[in-house]
């Protein structure tokens, strides 16, 4: 039995119909990046979507409705991979709905990292947000779930 849930979208993205989320990212640590992405692919997943989840040389056939990326912040840069693929996927990015996110320390001004992405999307992202990552310990890490959770709540129903 097909459980997949199709989503309509009827936004300034134009109709479309949303099953497939491709969330891109970079870092170079398997520790709070890596685990943003667990939570939001689990979290579009329990909505009834079906999601890749890749660095960029993971990712083969582009076949997505919806492009979320990601990156970490290390020495206040964002990873080169993730602009690397932005760069080459403008008429993709152009035509298909993108949000971003940036895992980093910052907390007060975080859209500094942020925009370092943004500017090199062929147009504004229809969302982005901030994790707040750690060094060496987790801390309370864990409470970025929840973000994460309510964010990819906030994406859907954009898209719907
Ligand atoms: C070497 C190093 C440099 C960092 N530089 C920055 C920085 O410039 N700005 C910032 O907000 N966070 C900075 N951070 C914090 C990282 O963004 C944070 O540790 C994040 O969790 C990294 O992602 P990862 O856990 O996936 O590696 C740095 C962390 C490391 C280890």
């Amino acid at each position: 039995m097909d459980r997949q849930i199709r989503r309509i979208a009827s936004t300034r993205y134009g109709v479309s119909i949303v099953t497939r989320v491709c969330i891109v990212y970079s870092t170079k640590r398997s520790k709070a990046t890596v685990q943003v992405v667990g939570w939001l692919k689990a979290a579009f997943e329990s909505n009834g979507l079906e999601v890749e989840a890749g660095k960029p040389e993971e990712l083969n056939k582009l076949n997505y409705d919806l492009f979320v990326l990601g990156t970490s912040v290390y020495g206040g840069a964002v990873q080169e991979p993730i602009l690397e693929f932005i760069n080459q996927n403008q008429d993709l990015l152009t035509e298909k709905p993108v949000a971003t996110f940036v895992v980093c320390k910052e907390v007060e001004t975080p859209e500094g990292h942020m925009n370092l992405v943004i500017e090199k999307l062929p147009k504004e992202p229809m969302t982005w947000i901030n994790f707040e990552g750690y060094v060496f310990r987790r801390g309370d890490f864990e409470k970025q779930r929840s973000k994460a959770d309510t964010w990819v709540k906030e994406i859907i129903s954009q898209l719907s």
